[in-house]
């Protein structure tokens, strides 16, 4: 078996579990995503890029418990599969650093290969599969869908504010700020495409919700 065979069955078991829009599903599209816009970039490195799309969730702190232990796991299959230390290196600083909430505090300057990574995550949570997972995602941690009251954002704690937010406060937070942020021109225009069609959503749900 090649070695991204080796690491698609690895993170496929990781993340059987999921219930929470990271599924395996989730990590083949932005896979499929990332070599698109690669293809694009002769400058980028496809073998990197793919390895970091396959394993970008495999250590997020909202889907696992001791990220430590996660990180050695990765470190150690990648080691196993003869990776470099270099290309190991690169692949833990893309699947480190490429989370959105983490850059909103502290921005990090992502290379070319974690640019495409990132994009292809994130053009995964626009548009209608994105539509689909922010409901999903709200579901599992008891959000509600909507409610008409504006929601006070300042002074509020992480517990606080998850029993105020909304699936549909999570678009304006999030979901519609997202083609602004992407790195590629590729990911641009399909992030374009793809907001489109969310607004047309919100405002087909928030005509019906009256
Ligand atoms: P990141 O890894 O960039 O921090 P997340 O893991 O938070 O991104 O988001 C992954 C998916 O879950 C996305 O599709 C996102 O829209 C959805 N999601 C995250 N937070 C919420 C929320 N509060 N309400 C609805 N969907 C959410
Ligand atoms: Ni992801």
């Amino acid at each position: 078996m090649n070695e991204i065979a080796e690491i698609a069955n690895f993170v496929e078991g990781q993340l059987a579990d999921d219930q929470t829009g990271h599924d395996f599903s989730h990590i083949k599209r932005v896979v499929k995503l990332a070599e698109q816009l690669s293809d694009e970039i002769p400058s980028s490195n496809q073998m990197i890029v793919l390895t970091a799309a396959y394993l970008h969730d495999v250590i997020d702190d909202k889907l696992v418990k001791d990220t430590n232990k996660q990180k050695n796991l990765v470190i150690d299959k990648l080691s196993e599969l003869d990776f470099s230390s270099e290309y190991i290196n690169q692949i833990m600083n893309i699947i480190e650093h490429m989370s959105y909430s983490k850059n909103l505090t502290n921005h990090y300057q992502l290379d070319i290969n974690g640019q495409i990574v990132q994009d292809a995550d994130r053009l995964d949570a626009i548009g209608a599969i994105g539509i689909a997972r922010a409901f999903y995602f709200g579901g599992h941690f008891g959000d509600a869908m909507y409610n008409l009251d504006q929601l006070p954002r300042t002074n509020m704690d992480k517990k606080e504010y998850r029993k105020h937010t909304t699936v549909i406060n999570h678009f304006y937070e999030k979901l519609f700020k997202l083609p602004d942020l992407m790195n590629t021109k590729t990911a641009r225009k399909l992030a374009a495409q793809r907001k489109k069609y969310m607004e047309n959503f919100v405002n087909e749900f928030k005509n019906e919700w009256q």
